[in-house]
């Protein structure tokens, strides 16, 4: 077999590769570790920031997302007991942002992939890189029971945080950067119409909490709670209690409780491998980076990198100039490090430090008044949060 560009991983960054490139007649086929089923049925983050819509558009992927998404023009933020609004448009020149799962826009892209040429190659087990470091990569995995070598010009990891690609740039060769948050987030999706059209990110006493949705008829809820927290602790009454608690501020608003469809924990963590190009291979989104999810900026960040790579590769194909490959990483790396910034910024912002020192919680609450309380502050907010400009 081969391609201009082998992909590893269906998931956003590695599906919305594949679309940018085929809109520039770029060849690639994608590789991928688990099921169709599987892949459509992981539920993630829903927060699609204003540059990423765009983006969706201009490769034809926004008819569903026009119709079924949910544009939001600010959140509500409370701490103390008090509720201040972001209102996104008025403080960024009129951007917002539109809830819409991440599953959903990997379904619209998966059904666009199939429908030109079918090269998602699903299932592909054993995916291994070889000669990164020469003109004429290639990879090798297992189908169906058989052996396939699949040549190529480049390779994209678009792996995720436990892809192959990564690994396969030698040891020393990685510049990494991690942040271990000292807390998680345990997260329902309750089959209830969501009590309110917006986002609520709330500071607690009893830790954060963040009041979501996925449609008319579903919310998502999550609560912080330990990195080790065993789920048997949480019945659902003690959930929805908790909830009650950190999210109602007397302002009449209540969480709409209804048939809780799944509960999970996500761990927090910042990642960065400054390291996204060795040789042939590029790597995009999770497999280059990981934020927490209170900016919601992981699929954005994952569509910001794979717009830059796409631009990159395109020039190489079409004119030959390698300019733009040559400059990717620090492009990206640009973006990602803002998101960084802004991804644990929010984090810090938000969550009680079971450790924290009785000064440190002080200057929080300091900071929680200052950025939701100024508008210089919520314009840092909202700027950030309906997305900064892709590369
Ligand atoms: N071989 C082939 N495929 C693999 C391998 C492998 N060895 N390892 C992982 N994969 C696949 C996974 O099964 C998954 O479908 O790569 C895909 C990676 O997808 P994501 O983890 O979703 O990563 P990415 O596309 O970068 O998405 C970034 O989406 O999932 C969120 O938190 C993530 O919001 C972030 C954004
Ligand atoms: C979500 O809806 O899952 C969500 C929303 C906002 C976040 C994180 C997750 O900051």
């Amino acid at each position: 077999m081969k391609t201009q560009v082998a992909i590893i991983g269906a998931g956003p960054a590695g599906l919305l590769l594949a679309q940018l490139l085929r809109q520039s007649g770029v060849e690639s086929v994608i590789l991928e570790a688990r099921s169709e089923e599987y892949v459509l049925s992981r539920i993630r983050a829903g927060v699609l920031e204003h540059p990423t819509v765009e983006l969706l558009h201009s490769i034809g992927a926004g008819e569903r997302l026009g119709r079924e998404g949910m544009p939001h023009d600010g959140v509500d933020m409370i701490f103390r007991g008090e509720k201040r609004r972001i209102d996104f448009p008025a403080l960024t020149g009129g951007k917002k942002v539109t809830v819409y799962g991440q599953q959903e826009v990997v379904k619209d892209l998966i059904e666009m992939k199939k429908d030109f040429d079918g090269q998602i190659l699903f299932e592909a087990r054993n995916v291994q890189l070889h000669d990164i470091e020469s003109d004429s990569p290639s990879v090798s995995f297992t189908r169906q029971g058989e052996e396939v070598v699949l040549s190529c010009d480049f390779i994209a990891g678009c792996d995720g945080f436990h892809g192959v690609s990564r690994p396969s740039i030698p040891a020393g060769r990685l510049r990494m950067f991690e942040k271990i948050y000292p807390f998680a987030w345990l997260g329902i999706l309750a089959e209830a119409p969501p009590a309110q059209d917006e986002l609520i990110y709330s500071y607690h006493e009893n830790g954060f909490a963040l009041f979501s949705m996925r449609s008319p008829e579903v919310t998502r809820l999550y609560l912080q709670c330990d990195p080790e927290e065993n789920l048997d602790e949480w019945p659902d009454e003690r959930v929805w209690s908790e909830l009650h608690t950190r999210l109602e501020s007397g302002d009449g608003f209540r969480v709409n409780e209804g048939k809780i469809l799944r509960k999970d924990v996500t761990p927090m963590r910042s990642f960065v491998c400054e390291t996204m190009r060795h040789g042939r291979l590029f790597l995009a989104g999770d497999a280059a980076h990981i934020v927490p999810p209170t900016g919601a900026k992981g699929l954005n960040l994952a569509a910001g990198d794979v717009k830059v790579l796409n631009d990159a590769l395109v020039a190489f194909f079409k004119g030959g100039s390698t300019a733009l490959l040559d400059a990717y990483e620090a492009t990206a790396l640009k973006r990602v490090w803002a998101a960084q910034r802004f991804s644990w910024f929010m984090t810090r912002l938000l969550h009680k430090f079971p450790d924290g020192e009785p000064f440190d919680a002080e200057i929080q609450i300091a900071d929680l008044d200052y950025f939701t309380g100024s508008e210089a502050g919520r314009k840092t907010i909202a700027e950030n949060y309906v997305g900064l400009p892709f590369g």
